[in-house]
């Protein structure tokens, strides 16, 4: 597996990381399989997991602490979100107060049973948001050891615009895939600036595959219901790159993965996955280099994308 700088923070990660969310920290995917994803990443070179105080209904974090019990945590970057929290009944709820990101990063640090966490995120802050109170509150953490290294989780591009010139934010998570190649420039701005880049979704959640071909499981059921509920776009636009699972020497995912780390800008791509097979076929990604001819037919589908 190979390593990446994470911006200027002296931090280095696998370049393939693993996301701690979604179905993975769910209670009805079973404990013994999404706790062997883990042991397996790490068994595997992954040093950079992601996880957040909201994911799973709450119930990501204590997963992943209960993952990491027993293992040396000594070189692994541990990322977790603030500013957001379960508010019950499946509804996520949302305090960017400085108290409420302090109070957060602090339990977070006892559910994942660490002594600090590799790395705080803001999830889904406002610019207004990113004020200088705030901006204290990051640095605080840091010198009080609860974070090694701060940043933001945002898909809007003016927040990530404004973090880039923010000297407080080590790293910024952004939607990054084949599906959003307008990301690009943005992505160059924040590394030229020293951030640390985390693509979030790098496999555009599975939507260059057709919908129906993905069905063999209920967490196919919940992300299907995910994408038709919330992502529909990115349903639509995944049609144009069907093409990227018929190739003879990587994989649709591989392929999708391969296409972010090309990127000179990007620290390294999380992926969440509940397979050990679509985690094995992804971590066999790092050290993939796509064909000039590849990366011309992926950008002539960009471009009649629009
Ligand atoms: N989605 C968001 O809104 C969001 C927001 C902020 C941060 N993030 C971060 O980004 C991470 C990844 O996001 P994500 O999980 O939403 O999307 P993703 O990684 O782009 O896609 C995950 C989906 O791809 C499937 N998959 C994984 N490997 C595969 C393979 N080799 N072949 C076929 N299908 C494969 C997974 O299926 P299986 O489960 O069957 O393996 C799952 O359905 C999260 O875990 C989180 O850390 C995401």
């Amino acid at each position: 597996m190979r390593r990446r700088a994470l911006g200027k923070t002296g931090l280095e990660v696998s370049e393939l990381g693993f996301g701690c969310a979604s179905w993975w920290g769910k209670p009805r995917f079973p404990e013994r399989e999404a706790l062997g994803l883990v042991h397996e990443a790490i068994d595997r070179g992954v040093t950079l997991f992601d996880t957040g105080a909201s994911y799973s209904a709450g119930e990501a974090e204590p997963r992943l602490g209960r993952a990491l019990k027993g293992r040396d945590v000594s070189s692994l970057v541990i990322a977790t979100k603030a500013g957001t929290f379960h508010a019950g009944g499946g509804r996520i709820g949302r305090d960017m107060r400085p108290a409420a990101v302090v109070a957060s990063a602090e339990r977070s640090l006892e559910r994942l049973g660490l002594e600090t966490l590799g790395l705080l995120q803001l999830h889904g802050p406002s610019v207004e948001e990113l004020d200088a109170a705030m901006l204290r509150t990051l640095e605080d953490l840091k010198a009080r050891g609860v974070a090694r290294a701060v940043g933001l989780n945002s898909f809007d591009p003016a927040v990530i615009e404004h973090a880039v010139g923010l000297p407080q934010i080590d790293v910024v998570m952004v939607d990054y895939n084949v599906l959003r190649p307008e990301r690009r420039p943005l992505v160059a701005r924040a590394a030229a600036a020293g951030k640390g880049v985390l693509a979030g979704m790098p496999l555009a959640m599975g939507h260059t595959r057709p919908l129906l071909a993905r069905l063999k499981g209920p967490q196919d059921l919940w992300y299907a219901a995910r994408g038709l509920a919330r992502h529909r776009g990115e349903l639509a636009r995944g049609r144009a790159f069907r093409f990227l699972h018929d190739l003879p020497d990587m994989t649709g995912s591989q392929v999708a993965l391969a296409y972010v780390l090309d990127d000179p800008g990007v620290s390294a791509a999380v992926f969440g996955a509940t397979r050990p097979a679509h985690l094995r076929e992804n971590l066999a990604a790092s050290g993939m280099m796509l064909s000039q001819a590849l990366r011309d037919r992926i950008r002539a589908a960009q471009e009649a994308d629009g």
